[in-house]
């Protein structure tokens, strides 16, 4: 049967670097505050002279693709995750298509927030597993800076996000090599799905957008930050042990965890309970902050870059956010 393994990833952050002692100068807030709550003491954000989502996606392609060793012309589909598109429509799938030069091939885009980089894979991996697609782009970007109302009024949710980007090659395999993805594991509850959200710019209402909208923060994002708290930490553990469970494995066989990149308190909670050790969880929300989409796949790229994942690993994936959306995945390296 065939089978999708990764064979390259690639990540890109921007070079501006935001400190907490940075977000103290422009709103009520502390550098202990910061790292206290969320773990974070440094961010990147975008250069708008210079960076765009799907540039900054193709600099993670490229990246991904020398790893690979293959041809970017052996790219046939690419799947983006992104809930930060440069335009309101067409998705960015197609700009990063046309900064590659890959001009023909289709271009999917996924808008599943935090969850979005493993629903991305998993509609990859069931092109590979349908050998429709052999070498397929997964792409997760995320310009989140140019939203974020740097005063106190949005200070919650300011302080946690952050930009970049992140791509892998999947690529179809038998099953000899004993590699690949094993499985993906998708849900949703659209109960909580104003708990986590930007409203404005919206269709559903006369007119899209309106000086009102801008002035009372409907373009913001808005997180009830105690709610999906509270529901990350049993939703991660519950997605992880389902993706054991599928698989006949136990916590033992994961040589690594990558939760999403949302709060450093919520990974570390996760992984007191699953009973995992420091060096069997990776996190690079410290200097990373919160890039939604992008923080799985820049966070597998540079535990990969510091051999903290390796051949013959087995990695566990999960994520959890707005939607609520949850998912996680088993890969073998
Ligand atoms: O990736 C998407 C998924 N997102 C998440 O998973 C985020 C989950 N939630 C969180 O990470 C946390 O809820 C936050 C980090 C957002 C907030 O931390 P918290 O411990 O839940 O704080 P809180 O919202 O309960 O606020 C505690 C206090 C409040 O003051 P009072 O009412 O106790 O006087 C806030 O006004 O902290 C205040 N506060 C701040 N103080 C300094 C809120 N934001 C800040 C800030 N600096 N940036």
């Amino acid at each position: 049967m065939t089978k999708a393994k990764v064979i390259g990833m690639g990540h890109y952050l921007p070079d501006r670097v935001v400190t907490n002692f940075d977000l103290e100068k422009v709103m009520d807030t502390s550098d202990q505050w910061i790292k206290e709550r969320t773990g974070i003491s440094e961010r990147r954000f975008f250069d708008p002279e210079k960076d765009t989502v799907a540039n900054m996606a193709a600099r993670a392609s490229l990246s991904a693709l020398e790893q690979s060793g293959i041809d970017i012309k052996d790219i046939e589909f690419i799947v983006f995750a992104t809930i930060t598109p440069d335009y309101f429509f067409p998705g960015s799938g197609v700009l990063l298509q046309r900064e590659l030069g890959l001009e023909g091939i289709g271009a999917l885009d996924i808008r599943n927030a935090c969850s979005g980089f493993i629903y991305a894979l998993s509609v990859a991996e069931q092109y590979v597993k349908t050998n429709t697609y052999k070498n397929i782009l997964v792409v997760g970007a995320e310009i989140q800076s140019s939203a974020l109302e740097m005063n106190d009024r949005g200070r919650s949710v300011s302080v946690i996000f952050a930009d970049g980007a992140g791509a892998l090659i999947l690529q179809a395999t038998d099953d000899s090599d004993n590699q690949g993805l094993l499985s993906t594991h998708l849900h949703a509850d659209g109960r909580f799905a104003e708990e986590l959200f930007v409203r404005d710019p919206g269709s559903s209402r006369k007119e899209r957008l309106t000086k009102d909208m801008i002035d009372d923060v409907g373009i913001r994002a808005h997180m009830n930050g105690n709610m999906v708290f509270k529901h990350a930490v049993v939703k991660f553990q519950e997605v992880i042990h389902e993706a054991l469970e599928a698989n006949q494995l136990e916590i033992d066989d994961i040589d690594l965890l990558i939760p999403h990149q949302a709060n450093l308190r919520i990974n570390q909670f996760v992984q007191k309970q699953l009973g995992l050790g420091d060096d069997q969880v990776f996190n690079n929300i410290m200097y990373c902050g919160n890039t939604t989409a992008a923080s799985i796949p820049i966070a597998m790229s540079e535990a990969w870059d510091e051999g903290k994942l390796k051949a013959k690993d087995l990695l566990c994936i999960a994520a959890f956010g707005s939607g609520f959306t949850w998912a996680s995945a088993l890969i073998k390296f």
